[in-house]
């Protein structure tokens, strides 16, 4: 079958590199898609607002399954259009996405069916929310509704800090998506990155993962989209698996049906494992970005025929497997990410990367000119690596970013420090 990948990240690559192995493919197509992707798929441009140009190039090129990168398309209702064309497609309807695309929406959710998560409340005006916030023990939870790109989220360690980040919602800061705050209690513990396929009906538990979202070593800086991650996640043992299946992805994948909205593609929790067992911190109806390089580095099975289960509703019978290995991933961002950068910066080096044992290169934003490669995004390289352990897999990645020649970029160097110091300590 010929398929229609959207997006242009390294979890597009990775989905790209993984999708490109299967033999149920004929062609792959990716729009905008990346330098790297470029090299396992067609990459063509038209506009992905436009639902209708979307649906004439399915068309036009015989693409008979779609599959959604990021959440915007989705929360934009392009699932349900593709549907009402014919054709078929990896990802939410726009009711079901709701599950990003409003944390309100999902606090309510969760509270009609008993999931565990932090107790909040919604507010729609400054005035109130700041009152509530005054007398919130600390630190509190601001968060911004809607989508905001991973920057809507503020840990208030003083009232003052908490009542400044309602005031820059209310005031515009994320456009519509902070029309609403959530105020809610911080969670303590640690976190992780929890995946399953769901048709509707059923739910298929992938591997989990653990992320580095802040910038720099020892997780200073600011919140990015993610600085690297590694898998298998040391926190999510088999007890913890179970209980999170049975007390947050069942309750959801039953409520959502019972709602007569069934979510289809993939449910990304972001857990907090705290000493009272899994609460989920938010929800994301699409697969995370660094965590898909690393899971797609693992799986053994067809991905391809995985997703098109999810979106016929015939999970009940599909199982996958997957490496015993661990995956690590670095992500390489440009000077000055999460703010400002450059863009246009020459990157070398990466034949020479790619020769390390167990290692891929997953392009973020990347573009060629000519036999140049230009680095045209805030994250730019994904480089993962296999190994026995995550020490190996991180060893590894590291030997291989240390072969790219890339002046204008940086990464973080402690990637995967908590799983390594468990494998160093034994437990
Ligand atoms: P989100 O955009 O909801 O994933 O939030 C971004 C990050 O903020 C999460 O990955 C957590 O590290 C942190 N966070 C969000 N909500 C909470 C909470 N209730 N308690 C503790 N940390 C939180
Ligand atoms: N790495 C977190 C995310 O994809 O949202």
């Amino acid at each position: 079958m010929n398929v229609l990948l959207i997006g242009s990240g390294g979890r597009e690559h990775a989905l790209a590199w993984a999708i490109s192995a299967s033999p149920l493919l004929g062609r792959l197509y990716c729009v905008p898609g990346n330098a790297g992707i470029a090299e396992v798929a067609e990459c063509v441009a038209f506009d992905v607002e436009d639902h209708a140009a979307v649906i004439q190039f399915c068309i036009d090129n015989d693409v008979e399954f779609v599959v959604v990168g990021p959440e915007a398309p989705l929360v934009a209702g392009l699932a349900d259009d593709l549907a009402a064309a014919k054709i078929r497609v990896f990802g939410p309807s726009k009711a079901a996405a709701q599950l990003e695309g409003s944390k309100g929406f999902t606090k309510d959710f969760c509270t009609e069916f008993a999931i565990p998560t932090a107790a909040y409340r919604r507010f729609s005006d400054a005035r109130s929310a700041a009152a509530y916030a005054a007398e919130h023990p600390l630190p509190v939870v601001v968060k911004a509704d809607g989508l905001a790109a991973g920057k809507g989220v503020v840990i208030a360690e003083t009232h003052a800090d908490a009542v400044a980040a309602i005031d820059a919602c209310f005031a515009g800061a994320f456009g519509a998506a902070g029309a609403e705050v959530v105020i809610e209690e911080c969670l303590v513990g640690e976190e992780a990155s929890f995946f399953a396929l769901i048709d509707g009906a059923h739910a298929l538990p992938l591997v989990a993962a653990q992320d580095h979202k802040r910038a720099f070593d020892g997780e200073k800086g600011p919140n990015t989209g993610g600085m690297g991650a590694y898998s298998p996640a040391p926190v999510m043992t088999p007890d913890m698996t179970r209980r999170t299946m049975d007390e947050i992805i069942w309750p959801t994948v039953r409520g959502m049906a019972a709602r007569g909205t069934p979510f289809k593609g993939v449910l990304f929790a972001g857990l907090m494992i705290t000493a009272g067992g899994p609460k989920l911190i938010e929800y994301n109806v699409r697969f995370g970005d660094p965590e898909t390089q690393v899971l797609m580095m693992r799986l053994k099975s067809d991905i391809l025929a995985a997703l098109v289960a999810a979106a016929d509703g015939a999970l009940k019978t599909f199982d996958l497997r997957w490496h015993d290995d661990a995956a690590l991933t670095v992500v390489m961002a440009s000077n000055g990410y999460p703010g400002e950068y450059k863009k246009g910066s020459e990157i070398h080096g990466l034949d020479g990367a790619r020769a390390v044992e167990g290692v891929e290169i997953f392009h973020a934003g990347t573009t060629r000119e000519g036999t140049r490669l230009l680095a045209t995004g805030g994250r730019v390289l994904n480089v993962t690596a296999r190994g026995k352990t995550v020490s190996e897999a991180q060893r590894r990645a590291y030997q291989a970013v240390r072969a790219i020649d890339w002046p204008g970029g940086f990464c973080r160097s402690d990637i995967g420090w908590r799983a390594v110091a468990r494998e160093r300590g034994g437990s």
